[in-house]
């Protein structure tokens, strides 16, 4: 017989979503940062005070620091009976990726879309986001457009 052992469990990082305010504009700087598009605390606070109705900015805290950060739109097509959830940002503090902050934010994304009446979720990701390819497809994510871009 072995002897009993203290069983210790690893518990899931504690990590929620909520709704962004004003007070994380310094956090979103960082984030939005480190997702490519570098812009002040000011610009930040306005878009998030001028948003339209239809976009949802999500954080993620992990023991009190806003770790994480998914925005999602909803669209309107004219040819589709249902509105269509789009994500057009996700990013993950880099001292705290593969820890399961993204995943917490995009159930809750997924949650708001669903409410909103969305039937999918859809996004576009640059072809060089290899790790973003990889968390999708984990995610259950399908490959399934081309996008294409012009300037204006
Ligand atoms: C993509 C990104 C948001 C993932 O964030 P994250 O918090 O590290 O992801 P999670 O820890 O929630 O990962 C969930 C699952 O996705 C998969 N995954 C995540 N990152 C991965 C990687 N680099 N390689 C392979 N699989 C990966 C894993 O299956 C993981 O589950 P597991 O940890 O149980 O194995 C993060 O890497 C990031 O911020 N990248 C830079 C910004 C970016 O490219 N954003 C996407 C723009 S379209």
């Amino acid at each position: 017989m072995f002897p009993r052992m203290a069983v210790r469990r690893v518990s899931p990082p504690a990590a929620f979503a909520r709704p962004a305010d004003a007070a994380d504009a310094p956090a979103l700087t960082r984030l939005l940062d480190q997702l490519g598009y570098p812009c002040s605390e000011e610009q930040v606070r306005a878009r998030l005070g001028f948003g339209p109705p239809d976009r949802r900015v999500v954080v993620a805290e992990l023991d009190g620091d806003v770790v994480g950060l998914a925005v999602l739109e909803l669209i309107h097509p004219l040819h589709e009976a249902a509105p269509e959830g789009v994500l057009t940002a996700l990013v993950t503090e880099a001292n705290a990726r593969h820890r399961g902050i993204a995943r917490v934010l995009l159930a809750d994304v997924a949650r708001r879309a669903r409410q909103a009446g969305a039937q999918r979720l859809t996004l576009r990701c640059h072809r060089r986001r290899d790790d973003a390819h990889a968390f999708y497809r984990a995610l259950g994510f399908d490959e399934t457009h081309l996008t294409f871009d012009r300037g204006l």
